[in-house]
C-alpha cells in the first residue's frame, strides 16, 4: 500500500481524498499497487515536513494556509513553483521532497476561450500567488487586494498594484477573483459588501476558488455576473498532481474518473 495525503487547516471540507482515492481504486491493476489518500489536519506549519516523512508518504497536496511554508520546506522546487514561492504538491523522489505548483495551470481550466484584460484578485495567500502567475501568463493586467498588509509585500516586490481592501480603487476589472478563505467555513464576504457591489457593477465575471456556493458567488449572480466556482480548478490541479504522484497512468483516464466522482 502506498500512502498519499492532503495537509491543511481546515481540511474536513477537502474533496481531494474523494478524487484521488477514486483513481487509486479504479486503476489499482494498471497502477500495480494499492494507493490510499488521507486528509490530515495540521496545527503547526513547522510540522509539515516531519509529518510527511514520518508517515512514509509517497506524495501529498498542501492546501490553506501552508503553501508558502511548503515552498520553504521543500528540498527541491520544480517549474513555476519557484517563481510563485508557493507549493501545493510534494513528491518523494530519491529521498528528496520535491515541490510543484499545479494551481497555476489548474486555475486557468474554466477560463479557456474567455477574454479577460483586467482582473482583481481578493486575497494574498499561496493561491493568490498562483492566480497572479497564471493570469500574467495570459497577458492579463492584475491587481491584488487583501484585508491586511503583510502578505501584500510579495506582490509589491513584483510591481503588481496591491492594496489594502479599504483602499481598493473602484476601477473597471472584467474578472474579480476570490482567493480568500471567506465563505469556506462561514458566510463571510471577502471584503465590504458595498465595495464588492461597486466592483461587480463594472465587472463581467466572478470566480471563487472555493468549490461550493459562497456569499461572494451569490452576490455576483445577484449583480448579473457570469460566475465560476472552484470545481474545475479542483479537478484540473488534482489531475496534474496525480501525474506527479504516478507518472505512468494516462491523464485523460484520471481526469474522467475525477470528473465523474465530483458530479
Ligand atoms: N479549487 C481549488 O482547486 C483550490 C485551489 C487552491 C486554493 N483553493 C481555495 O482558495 C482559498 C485560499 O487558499 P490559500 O492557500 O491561498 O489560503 P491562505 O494562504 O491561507 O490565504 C488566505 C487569504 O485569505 C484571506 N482571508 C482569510 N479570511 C478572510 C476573511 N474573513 N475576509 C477576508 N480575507 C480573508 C487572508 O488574509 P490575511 O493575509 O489578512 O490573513 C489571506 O490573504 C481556500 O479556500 C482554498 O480552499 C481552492
Amino acid at each position: 500500500m502506498r500512502h498519499y495525503a492532503v495537509f491543511g487547516n481546515p481540511i474536513a471540507h477537502s474533496k481531494s481524498p474523494l478524487l484521488h482515492n477514486a483513481v487509486f481504486v479504479r486503476y489499482e491493476k494498471e497502477l500495480g499497487f494499492r494507493g490510499n489518500y488521507h486528509p490530515i489536519l495540521l496545527e503547526n506549519p513547522q510540522d509539515l515536513k516531519s509529518r510527511f516523512l514520518e508517515l512514509g508518504l509517497f506524495g501529498a497536496n498542501i492546501t490553506t494556509p501552508f503553501k508558502e511554508v511548503a515552498f520553504h520546506l521543500s528540498d527541491k522546487v520544480e517549474g513555476l513553483a519557484q517563481e510563485v514561492q508557493a507549493v501545493n504538491t510534494w513528491v518523494l523522489r530519491e529521498g528528496q521532497v520535491v515541490g510543484y505548483n499545479t494551481d497555476i495551470e489548474g486555475f486557468l481550466a474554466p477560463l479557456k476561450g474567455l477574454h479577460v484584460s483586467r482582473a482583481l484578485i481578493l486575497g494574498a495567500g499561496g493561491s493568490a500567488r498562483a492566480v497572479v502567475c497564471a493570469l500574467k501568463s495570459r497577458g492579463v493586467a492584475v491587481s491584488v487586494c487583501n484585508r491586511s498588509a503583510k502578505k501584500l509585500a510579495y506582490f509589491q516586490a513584483q510591481n503588481i498594484p496591491s492594496f489594502l481592501s479599504q483602499d481598493c480603487p473602484l476601477d473597471a476589472y472584467d474578472l474579480i477573483i476570490n482567493t480568500t478563505t471567506a465563505g469556506l467555513k462561514d458566510n463571510n464576504l471577502p471584503c465590504e459588501e458595498s465595495l464588492l457591489k461597486a466592483l461587480f457593477k463594472q465587472a463581467k465575471h466572478a470566480y471563487d476558488l472555493i468549490y461550493h456556493n459562497t456569499p461572494f458567488l451569490s452576490l455576483a449572480r445577484e449583480c448579473h455576473l457570469k460566475t465560476f466556482d472552484g470545481k474545475a480548478m479542483l479537478v484540473a490541479q488534482a489531475v496534474l498532481s496525480f501525474a506527479q504522484f504516478v507518472p505512468h497512468l494516462n491523464s485523460p483516464l484520471v481526469l474522467a474518473t475525477m470528473q465523474e466522482v465530483l458530479h
